[in-house]
């Protein structure tokens, strides 16, 4: 399995931050690992344009359709012509400022499969569903509604991100996000049998330079979504570097 360095740049990034792609490219044209960059949609086009052979780009977002009377939002189909290989369905930003539940977030997985991209679908629990004793279960429901029947290991990529921890600087214990990890392998191995094994498992939430390689040494963690830690081309090439070492 090739190992995944998802960068998720958010609502963040001009024309200028282009050349933090070029320096990523001119830095890894044969990476230990998948390089990906998903910048925002008005990015996309340019950004493939320059990100090299080795750096995928992709989408944070799209609608569930393929086109049609829908004001603000790209699809499936216009992420690939801009270039783009990759769609970020269900980031719990879009759940909870958009209001996307279960089935919004399978319905873009499904569309984005159906337009040959790579889904990678974001699940993760609250604070207080940690606090209650909940992440388990809630993470379970939302992998099993959220994830599309017809998901394999070469057009899904899971990333289990705490809500509690995008953006804090909070990170689980290493022994919680491989709890969960080991549970969303069996779930998905259940569901799918044996071709789940290969399916990339994304841990997202605070992941630096600094912590990257102890959350690479965890058992099912296959790569990591990073946020603010991707917007710099120095700081995302530490956590690129711990991947493709680990
Ligand atoms: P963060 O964001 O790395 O800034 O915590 C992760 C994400 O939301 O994908």
């Amino acid at each position: 399995m090739r190992k995944l360095a998802a960068g998720n740049w958010k609502m963040n990034g001009s024309r200028d931050s282009l050349g933090e792609i070029t320096a990523l490219a001119n830095a890894y044209s044969a990476p230990g690992c998948d390089i990906l960059i998903c910048p925002p949609a008005t990015l996309l086009s340019r950004l493939s344009d320059v990100s090299g052979p080795a750096i995928a780009t992709g989408a944070q977002d799209c609608h569930a359709k393929t086109s049609g009377a829908h004001t603000g939002d790209i699809s499936a189909d216009m992420v690939k012509d801009a270039g783009g290989t990759y769609v970020i369905v269900g980031h719990s930003e879009r759940r909870t400022d958009h209001g996307e539940t279960d089935p919004d977030v399978r319905a873009k997985a499904e569309a984005s499969l159906t337009a040959n991209l790579t889904a990678i679908v974001c699940v993760g629990e609250t604070l207080e569903d940690r606090e209650a004793g909940r992440t388990l279960d809630v993470v379970g429901t939302q992998m099993a509604g959220s994830v599309p029947d017809d998901a394999t290991a070469a057009n899904t990529v899971v990333a289990y991100e705490p809500v509690w921890a995008i953006g804090t600087g909070k990170v689980p214990t290493l022994e919680e996000i491989g709890e969960v990890h080991d549970d969303i392998r069996a779930a998905l191995v259940t569901r799918f049998g044996e071709d789940a094994k290969g399916m990339r498992l994304l841990y997202g939430g605070s992941v630096k330079p600094s912590n990257a390689a102890e959350i690479f040494a965890v058992s099912n963690v296959d790569g990591a979504l990073v946020g603010g830690a991707s917007l710099k081309a120095a700081d995302f090439g530490g956590i690129i570097d711990a991947l493709a070492a680990s």
